[in-house]
């Protein structure tokens, strides 16, 4: 169980979807069910979901769970995420959207987000009638909280981390006795001496003339594509110091999730060009 012996330095909007949670109980005729986590093992969580049958989109999504703040903040953020989504969009939905979507999490605490995810591609699957449960009890690494190789290595990669303290916020693995920590860094030696973490590049000295030239090339190759796959777009109006102003088009325009793009347009752009960019949608 998440038992607060720590004060947690929670976001506001963490303590706003935990004391006034979106979208909790069960979907009694839900089209798909995905449950994860274990009682024993301190979390749990059921999501449900409703979905058109013929445009395959989330039409509502509810969840019950069984753990501490974080895990109802992160299960009350999936379900505003997914819903409104095709399926094949609500799988894009990663972990640390959920978190971004709240503000953030504290390290310790990632693990929630991480459960969210994991409900999510287990409802997707049940809807499709493929096996979520791929993953075998001999593959147990940690036996305190039940996580499988396959897991760490998982959330490893999609989460760049590389030491064993970030498995345990992400996974809870090696949290408990710590007799499974010789175990978890062996696979962090086999997976990161094959292939190093790709982390964000050093942020660079920019002329201003780069700097808006570098903006534009992450906004044509790396964001519209993207967006257009979905019909969507994004024009580039203003670029004002560190300052990037977009207008969205087509499907984006007035979407739900306009907000959760636009801060995935500003990620992109911290990431590749400058990590003080703040970018804002043309209202
Ligand atoms: S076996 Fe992993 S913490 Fe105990």
């Amino acid at each position: 169980m998440c038992v607060n012996v720590y004060m947690w330095e929670y976001t506001d909007k963490v303590k706003n979807a935990f004391l006034h949670p979106k979208n909790t109980g069960e979907i009694p005729d839900a089209d798909a069910v995905g449950e994860v986590g274990s009682i024993v093992c301190g979390d749990a969580l059921k999501l449900f979901l409703k979905v058109d049958k013929e445009t395959g989109r989330i039409t509502d999504a509810r969840f019950q769970t069984f753990g501490c703040a974080s895990a109802i903040a992160s299960s009350s953020a999936l379900t505003e995420l997914v819903k409104g989504r095709t399926l094949d969009e609500a799988l894009k939905v990663t972990n640390q959207d959920i978190a971004d979507f709240l503000g953030g999490l504290p390290d310790q605490k990632m693990h929630c987000s991480v459960m969210g995810r994991e409900a999510l591609e287990a409802a997707i699957a049940n809807y499709r009638g493929e096996s979520y449960t791929a993953e075998t009890k001999e593959k147990v690494v940690c036996k305190c909280f039940d996580v499988t190789e396959d897991k760490i290595r998982k959330v490893a990669v999609e989460n760049h981390l590389t030491t064993v303290d970030e498995i345990t916020n992400f996974t809870k693995a090696g949290g408990g006795c710590g007799e499974c920590i010789p175990n978890i860094e062996a696979i962090l030696r086999d997976l990161w001496s094959i292939k190093p973490p790709e982390k964000p590049a050093a942020p660079k000295k920019l002329t201003n003339l780069h700097k808006i030239a570098l903006i534009q090339e992450v906004i044509e190759n790396e964001v519209r594509p993207g967006l257009q796959a979905d019909n969507g777009d994004i024009e580039l109006i203003d670029i004002d110091g560190n300052r990037v102003i977009v207008a969205l088009r087509g499907m984006c325009t007035g979407c739900l999730m306009s907000d959760v793009t636009i801060k995935g347009v500003q990620e992109k752009l911290r990431e590749l060009v400058n990590k003080e960019i703040v970018v804002e949608a043309l209202q």
